[in-house]
């Protein structure tokens, strides 16, 4: 199976994955320049209409780089929410439709109805999944690319270690594989492309960026953070995602209520969204990757460390063969 013609021709193959109320057009606009796929959850406006405006401005904004620098912007991606707490989802996917949107992110429900929608205009469909059987089912919705999000990825990561998860799913699959969770730098990049990974899919590192709409605090909080101070817990927002420590305990968050399988209620007048929203406001996501996060840099100096990171790293790889070969 041929895999999209776009994967070579980025500067290094990695995506910044999408992030509620981190990324917006800024970030998007300086990845896709930068030779990254960038990407953003059309949730991330409060409206259909304030989402179409940021569509308009990224696609302007593109084609003007392209036609100043006679460079090939990379291709970027927009992440619906498939699943009925999400009522915009239709009225979303025909903005995507008639802005020819190049890549669809789906996150839990895999149509074929929306798979065929944005085939119709030759755009992709990416969809995120935590389990081999979520794998199959997306796989059978006739999706392009399917994002194994590994243990310890920021958001609602998932349990599985990355070396089965892409073994199993490969044994079915042989589309597009991008590969989600703790990738924060050139090194892993091609650790992840090494394990058999076309893309990879680049969530925390992305936090720490001067486009990225985060707080300094937050930024801060993750530059000091390892591993183990990300906790897994259903008690946010009712399914289990990944949170910084000191953010939980700075919001009454204690070890005792981790296991807590009920989100906690942050204020009966919120609506669902609302709600959620206010959580992941104050409540900070990231992923184990946060170990290796040391600054907060410019998507443009970002992508050159990135870069150079991948190469050497690639090139350490070769001199394996002088030893073992
Ligand atoms: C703060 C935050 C918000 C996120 N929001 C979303 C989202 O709205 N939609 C989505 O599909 N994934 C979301 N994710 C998951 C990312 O798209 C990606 O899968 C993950 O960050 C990759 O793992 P990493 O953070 O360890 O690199 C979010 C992740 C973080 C850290």
């Amino acid at each position: 199976m041929s895999k999209p013609k776009f994967i070579n021709e980025l500067s290094i193959p990695a995506v910044a994955a999408p992030m509620f109320l981190i990324s917006g057009p800024e970030l998007v606009i300086e990845c896709c320049k930068n030779g990254i796929v960038g990407t953003f959850p059309a949730l991330n406006q409060r409206t259909s209409e304030g989402f179409e405006e940021w569509l308009i401005q990224i696609k302007s904004e593109l084609d003007e780089f392209e036609k100043e620098t006679g460079k090939k912007a990379a291709p970027f991606g927009v992440n619906l929410i498939v699943h009925n707490t999400n009522p915009r989802v239709q009225a979303d996917l025909m903005l995507c439709v008639k802005h020819k949107v190049p890549i669809i992110i789906t996150s839990l429900g895999a149509v074929s109805q929306l798979v065929d929608a944005v085939h119709s205009y030759g755009g992709l469909v990416f969809h995120d999944v935590i389990k081999k059987r979520h794998a199959e089912k997306a796989a059978e919705a006739g999706v392009d690319g399917l994002i194994l999000v590994a243990a310890g990825a920021g958001g609602h990561g998932g349990t599985l270690n990355p070396i089965p998860f892409i073994s199993e799913v490969k044994k079915f699959f042989n589309k597009t594989i991008l590969l989600s969770g703790c990738i924060s730098n050139g090194r892993d990049i091609a650790s992840a492309k090494q394990m058999g990974a076309d893309l990879a899919y680049m969530g925390t590192r992305f936090i720490n960026t001067k486009e990225s709409k985060a707080d300094d605090e937050y930024k801060e909080m993750i530059i000091n953070s390892k591993a183990e101070d990300i906790v897994y817990t259903a008690a946010v927002s009712g399914v289990n995602a990944n949170f910084l420590r000191p953010s939980l305990e700075s919001m009454g968050i204690t070890e005792e209520m981790w296991g807590n399988s009920k989100k906690i209620d942050f204020g009966s007048e919120l609506d669902a969204a609302k709600a959620e929203a206010k959580a992941w406001k104050t409540i900070w996501s990231a992923g184990q990757g946060v170990t290796t996060i040391e600054n907060d840099l410019s998507v443009k100096d970002l992508a050159e460390s990135l870069k150079e990171e991948f190469i050497s790293s690639i090139n350490e790889q070769k001199n394996l063969l002088d030893t073992y070969n």
